[in-house]
C-alpha cells in the first residue's frame, strides 16, 4: 500500500491558501492511501516563540482543523512531530550525509535567512534534513506538498539514495513528491505575487480558516484589483496578478476551471463577482469553521486522537530508526 506523509507547522493563523493547497488535497487523498499528517512542531522552533503555551495550543488546534476539515481521525494518524522522538535521532544520522552545498541551495532558506538574518541559524539551516527524517523515518511513498516545498523532498530524495548507496542497502524508500500545482496556489489578497502568509502582518491579505462570514466578505471587498474589467478569458493574465488569484481562488473552491469563471463573470465589474466569491468561501468555510470551534471545546478528544496517532506512528517508525542504527554502527542495547 502507498503511504502518504506530510504535515504542516502549528504556527497558528492557518488561512484558505493552507486549505486548498494542502488540506483540501489531503482530504481528496485519504481514501487511496495509508495516511500520515504530522503537525510539525519541532519545524516551529525556528521561529522561536517566548509564547510556548502558544506553540501548545497551536498544536492542538491544527489537530482539530485537520479533522474539521475532513481527514478521519480514526481511518489516519494524526501526531505531532515532537511525540515521536525518532525524528530528531534520523535527523541526526541523516545530517551527517548532508553535503553543506545541498543545503546553500535551499531557496527557503536563503529567503528567510535574508529576511531576518537575526534568525539564521542551525535549525533554520537543517530544516530540511529534519523535513526528510520526517518523511524518510515512515519510508512514505508520496509527499503531497506546495510547489514551495518541491526542492525540500528532492533533497530527501537524494539523501535516501545517496545514503543507501553508502550503506549499500535499501535503507529507505525514495519518496514522490506529489505537488500540489500552481492552481492551487494562493497569493495575498493585498499583492498578487506574495504568496498568502501566516507571518503576513497584514491580517487582510489573508482568509483565516476560521474568520467569521463578515470578516470573509470586508476581506473581499477590500482585496486589491484594478480599474479594467472582469477579463473574458484566463490566459494573458500575466500582468494582473491579483485578478488571476482571485479567479484561481474562485475555480478552486467551486472545482470549475479558471477560464469557466471568466466565462461567467467576464466583462462585469468586480463587485458582484467579490461578492460571490465571498459567498462561496463562506459555503466551503462555514462548516469547517462549526466543526473546528466545537473540537476546540474539546481538548480532551483531540489529546485522545494524538496519542493514538503518536502510538501507531511510534509502531511503524521503530523498524525503520532499528534498521538504520544498526546500519551506521550504533550499539543496540535493547
Ligand atoms: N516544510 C513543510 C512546510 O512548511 C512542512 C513539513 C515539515 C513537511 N515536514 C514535512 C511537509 C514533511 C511534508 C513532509 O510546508
Amino acid at each position: 500500500m502507498k503511504r502518504i506523509l506530510s504535515g504542516v507547522q502549528p504556527t497558528g493563523n492557518m488561512h484558505l491558501g493552507n486549505y486548498l493547497g494542502a488540506l483540501k488535497q489531503w482530504v481528496q487523498m485519504q481514501q487511496d492511501y495509508e495516511c500520515l499528517f504530522c503537525i510539525v512542531d519541532l519545524h516551529a522552533l525556528t521561529i522561536p516563540s517566548s509564547q510556548p503555551h502558544l506553540l501548545r495550543k497551536h498544536t492542538l488546534d491544527v489537530a482539530a482543523l485537520y479533522i474539521a476539515a475532513g481527514l478521519n481521525p480514526e481511518t489516519n494518524i494524526i501526531f505531532p512531530q515532537s511525540a515521536i522522538p525518532g525524528h530528531s535521532e534520523l535527523m541526526w544520522i541523516l545530517s551527517c550525509h548532508t553535503p553543506l552545498g545541498w543545503l546553500n541551495r535551499m531557496t527557503q532558506f536563503k529567503e528567510k535567512s535574508k529576511n531576518n538574518s537575526s534568525h539564521a541559524d542551525l535549525g533554520l539551516y537543517s530544516y530540511p534534513v529534519l523535513m526528510a527524517a520526517d518523511i524518510l523515518l515512515y519510508q512514505a511513498t508520496d509527499v503531497p506538498v506546495g510547489d514551495d516545498q518541491k526542492q525540500h523532498i528532492e533533497m530527501a530524495r537524494d539523501l535516501a539514495g545517496s545514503f543507501n548507496r553508502f550503506y549499500g542497502k535499501d535503507l529507505f524508500k525514495i519518496p514522490e513528491p506529489r505537488i500540489i500545482g500552481h492552481a492551487t496556489r494562493v497569493m495575498s489578497l493585498k499583492d498578487g505575487t506574495k504568496k498568502m502568509s501566516k507571518s503576513d502582518p497584514a491580517e487582510g491579505s489573508r482568509i483565516g480558516l476560521i474568520d467569521s462570514p463578515d470578516v470573509i466578505f470586508e476581506k473581499f471587498k477590500k482585496a486589491k484589483t484594478d480599474a479594467f474589467p472582469f477579463p473574458e478569458a484566463f490566459d494573458s493574465l500575466q500582468d494582473r496578478p491579483e485578478i488571476r488569484n482571485l479567479i484561481t481562488i474562485y475555480a478552486a473552491l467551486a472545482d470549475i476551471t479558471p477560464s469557466k469563471v471568466c466565462e461567467l463573470f467576464g466583462g462585469q465589474n468586480f463587485a458582484p463577482f467579490k461578492a460571490a466569491l465571498a459567498e462561496l468561501t463562506i459555503e466551503v468555510l462555514d462548516p469547517l469553521r462549526q466543526k473546528f470551534l466545537a473540537l476546540q471545546q474539546n481538548p480532551d478528544y483531540l489529546t485522545k486522537i494524538l496519542k493514538k496517532g503518536q502510538e501507531d506512528a511510534l509502531e511503524i517508525g521503530e523498524k525503520t530508526l532499528k534498521e538504520v542504527q544498526e546500519a551506521v554502527g550504533l550499539l543496540q542495547l535493547l
